[in-house]
């Protein structure tokens, strides 16, 4: 039997190259390998006020992205994360099995709500409830995430533990799959900063969509610093950065990626990384453009995910309501 993989995506603001290299191209190369359920998690983004109109059109656009990168919905189940109601559900469940000082040392949770100071939502808080929700559910043996997920990925394992410790065998413990090259890629403008969508100063992340001249003038303006030799130096955050969009990319290795740019500066290698990202997306964009024609396809894949995936999680949640005594 296949191990059993679910990650997922927030959809809002706008997809970008540390979502692709952290997680979507890793779904990918792993596919075939695991059983996969890959989750666009609609109730994780109202954590934050959404613009409804938007909110929805970046789930289709979320979900053709996932698509268009090669995430096959034959081979792996893709769904929205609000069509199936046992995640709520298993939320609430797990709220009252996470005691408040595991929640309290979440480090996403103490950066996010500093920004937003008291108009930070209970949810924003209690997300990683919903997180733990949606891996348990389905029996998760792996989660591949970027850096930044995998103390929410521990505290779903440690919650799944002490259910299983108070009520007896019940849940898989999950582990997090985190990339050795790709898993934090960091701002082209503050290269000590995660990238993040939810940043908005113009160059400082490269969206999936975005066309080629959009890409050259965001990576020649890529802030680096004033020495000049193409080496992996994590000294240097700006190029270690871009070389590391580079590596993951191509897949070379690190020796062979300073030798190709020996004796040459910044700026040649800057041309010649974002050559490499405009050809690494363009299948991507074709594909995306093609999918998205018609929005009654990704609705109806989104439909028909949801299927796949609610006899699964409506098993675990009977479980674990029979465990407890629920109803
Ligand atoms: P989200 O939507 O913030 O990010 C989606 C995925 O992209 C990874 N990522 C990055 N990887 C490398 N470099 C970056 N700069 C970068 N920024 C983001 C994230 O680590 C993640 O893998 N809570 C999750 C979504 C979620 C989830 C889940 C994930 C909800 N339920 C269950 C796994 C399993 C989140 O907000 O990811």
């Amino acid at each position: 039997m296949k191990k059993r993989v679910f990650s997922g995506i927030q959809p809002t603001g706008n997809i970008h190259i540390g979502n692709y290299l952290g997680a979507i191209k890793r779904w990918v190369s792993m596919q075939a390998n695991y059983d996969n359920i890959f989750c666009i998690v609609d109730l994780h983004a109202i954590t934050v006020l959404q613009d409804p109109k938007v909110l929805k059109a970046k789930i289709r656009e979320l979900t053709g992205l996932y698509l268009a990168a090669g995430i096959d919905e034959n081979k792996s189940i893709v769904f929205l994360q609000s069509h199936i109601h046992e995640h709520s559900q298993l939320a609430w469940i797990m709220n009252c099995f996470i005691p408040m000082g595991w929640m309290q040392r979440m480090t996403q949770f103490k950066e996010k709500s500093a920004k937003q100071k008291e108009t930070v939502s209970t949810g924003l808080f209690d997300y990683p409830a919903l997180m733990a929700a949606d891996i348990l559910l389905y029996k998760t043996d792996v989660v591949p995430v970027g850096e930044d997920q995998k103390q929410h990925v521990e505290l779903a394992r440690d919650a799944a533990q002490r259910f299983n410790n108070i009520y007896g065998e019940t849940f898989v413990l999950p582990e997090p799959l985190i990339a050795e090259v790709g898993a934090r890629i960091m701002g082209l403008d503050d290269p000590t900063k995660k990238m993040s969508k939810s940043e908005n100063a113009p160059n400082h992340a490269i969206g999936l969509l975005d066309t080629p001249d959009v890409i050259r003038k965001k990576i020649m303006r890529a802030t680096t610093d004033s020495q000049t030799t193409v080496i992996f130096d994590t000294t240097r955050p700006g190029i270690y950065n871009l070389l590391t969009i580079y590596q993951t990319l191509t897949g070379e290795n690190k020796k062979d990626i300073e030798a190709k740019f020996e004796g040459k500066g910044y700026g040649d290698f800057k041309k010649a990384l974002a050559e490499v990202v405009i050809e690494s997306l363009r299948p991507l964009q074709e594909r995306y453009k093609e999918l998205t024609a018609d929005p009654g396809h990704i609705d109806a894949i989104l439909k028909s995910g949801a299927d796949k995936a609610r006899p699964l999680a409506e098993k675990t949640l009977a479980e674990v309501k029979k465990r407890i005594g629920l109803g």
